[in-house]
């Protein structure tokens, strides 16, 4: 857990010692840095084996023949698909959140340490779980390398398993995990505390490879919330490529998987990619 004890004065003073000269900071000017939206949607009891499996999911065989998420559910930046199944006892037994599914404005930046990614979104009322009770709202990134199997195609579903907390019947102490590789995961929560976890065979919250920190506002109805990270990490992000990742917000006081989230989506650096990073 890091959590933001430097004053930006300080933080000011540092940088005029200069001892900080390779110290990058994000955007001054956000307003410059193009803005895309992400639809998020809560995705009730849709792990990855209901999504493999071929009876429920029509989309089993195309994602057997490599076919992404996003490219089936995504049409010109809109989601292709039936927020209101997801909110239905079929595929959430304990009850929805009333919203499905809202946008979240991405932006991204990145200079040759790091990557700054910012979410602005307005966090809806009317959750269905309200288990976290320190935090009115957690936004969430995750990044996976290169080795997890089908990082790329199917982005945090890799992670997302039938048997892990708060699933239906699962076991409350066996987190998201991943069969092979790594993913980077960071967090903000509104309580201003700030993650750099990764996910591997078990979640960890801390002690994380992307050097990761946070930083969130409210201002209005709207949060705004800017992750730094190291272009390395666990997934290791270079000028020239795009990297895939993943937003989930869990708004109201949501816990566990009644969070809204993201398809596989792309970041990039220079290069083409759903969100395109500006360099500075
Ligand atoms: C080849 C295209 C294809 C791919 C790839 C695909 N899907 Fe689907 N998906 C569909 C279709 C078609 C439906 C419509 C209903 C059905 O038959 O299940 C669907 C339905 C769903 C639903 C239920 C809501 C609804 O619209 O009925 C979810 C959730 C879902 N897909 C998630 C995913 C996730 C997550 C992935 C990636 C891991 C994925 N899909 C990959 C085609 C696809």
């Amino acid at each position: 857990m890091k959590q933001k004890l430097v004053s930006l004065a300080v933080f000011g003073a540092m940088m005029a010692v200069g001892a900080s000269a390779a110290l990058a900071a994000a955007p001054a000017d956000w307003s410059k840095v193009p803005k895309t939206d992400i639809h998020v949607f809560h995705p009730g009891v849709a792990p990855i084996e209901w999504v493999q499996g071929k009876g429920e999911h029509s989309g089993a065989s195309g994602l057997k023949k490599g076919e992404s998420c996003a490219g089936c559910h995504i049409e010109d930046g809109k989601l292709s698909l039936d927020v209101k199944r997801l909110q239905s006892k079929e595929l959430e037994p304990k009850g929805a959140p009333k919203v499905g599914t809202y946008p979240v404005g991405v932006q991204a930046a990145y200079d040759a340490t790091n990557l700054y990614v910012r979410l602005t979104f307005k966090a809806p009322a009317g959750g269905a779980d309200k288990s976290d009770k320190e935090n009115a709202v957690k936004a969430s990134l995750m990044f996976p390398n290169a080795q997890v199997p089908m990082g790329e195609q199917i982005g945090c579903w890799a992670t997302c398993h039938q048997d892990a907390r708060t699933m239906p019947g699962a076991d409350d102490k066996k987190t998201k995990y991943v069969k092979g590789g790594a993913f980077d995961l960071l967090q903000w929560r509104s309580s201003n505390k700030s993650f750099d976890g990764s996910v591997t065979d078990k979640r960890t919250m801390e002690g994380g490879k992307a050097g990761a920190n946070a930083e969130g506002t409210k201002a209005g109805d709207t949060y705004t919330v800017t992750f730094t990270r190291k272009l390395a990490g666990n997934a290791v992000l270079a000028a020239g490529k795009a990297v895939t990742f993943g937003v989930a917000i869990h708004a109201d006081n949501a816990g566990g998987r009644f969070h809204h989230v993201s398809f596989n989506q792309t970041i990039g650096l220079g290069a083409d990619g759903d969100i395109k990073a500006v360099k500075q």
